[in-house]
């Protein structure tokens, strides 16, 4: 049975996934950081598929220091076909974390370190997804980070453009299929706290569950939805993807290029 790592998946296009996922057979552990949420999860899937094979992680994106020994403890001892960084949120108040923007904290350094801690338990034909979206930002801007005029959407964009950065970064780096998709627009808590309540239910999300069936899809490539399509220019250019990982190794310590080397030699 394949397993299927979602994070966010409590709600809207991850829950969505989750559910049918669980329908064709996987396991899939849920990760959230409410256990109310988790168990609420749990519950409406297993009453919808009796026979799903449910797992969860609680694991706070913002304690972004905790992630790794989390992982490392809950993860101990299983296999993971499939990791989906799914999980994101929209600060419409400036909120640091550590004095780091928290959006940025949220959608780009904690899926980094939760990445990096989940690649030893990845099965030599995994798969990661980065959900990213089509609203990814061309005028990406690290600055901004800093930015005490806190333009939360286009914050918002710019983590979307790092994590298809990062999604070339593991698919140059580890023998692992990585890439990054926007799944579409769909009424979820995140799209409504921008645009309102609007647009098509999440129910009706199938792109990561297509993504995550296909033998065809292509490690390195942005998917906006299930068609290979190009992102914004930044993430092709190597400059601007050293510079990201440099500024996630003085956030996090975490020498990722050091972890790849030793991780690819284990393998
Ligand atoms: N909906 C769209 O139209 C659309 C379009 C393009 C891309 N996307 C992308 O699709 C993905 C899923 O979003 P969605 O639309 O389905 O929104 P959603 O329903 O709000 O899902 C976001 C998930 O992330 C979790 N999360 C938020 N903050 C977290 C934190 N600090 N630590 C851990 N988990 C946290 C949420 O948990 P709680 O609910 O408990 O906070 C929730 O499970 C996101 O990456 C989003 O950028 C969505």
């Amino acid at each position: 049975m394949k397993r299927v790592l979602i994070t966010g998946a409590t709600s809207g296009i991850g829950k969505q996934t989750a559910i049918l996922l669980c329908a064709k057979g996987y396991e899939v552990i849920i990760h959230g950081h409410n256990k109310s949420k988790i168990e609420l999860c749990i519950n409406e899937i297993k009453n919808k598929i009796p026979q799903a094979h449910l797992g969860s992680i609680y694991c706070e994106f913002d304690e972004y220091k905790s992630i790794t020994s989390i992982v490392q403890k809950e993860l101990s001892g299983q296999q993971i076909d499939v990791l989906v960084n799914n999980a994101s949120h929209i600060n419409k108040q400036r909120r640091e974390i550590d004095g780091i923007e928290a959006t940025f904290v949220e959608n780009v350094i904690s899926p980094f370190i939760f990445t990096c801690a989940v690649l030893p338990y990845l099965k030599p034909t995994g798969k990661i997804i980065f959900v990213t979206s089509n609203c990814h930002s061309n005028y990406l801007n690290l600055d901004l980070m800093n930015s005490m005029d806190h333009d939360y959407f286009q914050i918002y964009e710019n983590t979307k453009t790092c994590e298809i950065a990062l999604s070339i970064y593991f698919s140059e780096n580890t023998p692992f299929t990585c890439f990054s998709v926007h799944p579409g627009i769909y009424n979820s808590n995140l799209h409504n706290s921008y645009w309102g309540d609007c647009g098509i239910d999440s129910s009706e999300c199938n792109c990561l569950f297509n993504m995550i069936e296909s033998e065809e899809v292509e490690s390195g490539k942005y998917y906006d939805q299930c068609r290979i399509s190009i992102a914004a220019n930044q993430v092709y250019d190597k400059k601007f993807r050293k510079d990201l990982l440099l500024l996630l190794k003085e956030k996090t310590s975490i020498d990722s290029q050091a972890l790849l080397q030793s991780f690819s030699k284990a393998k």
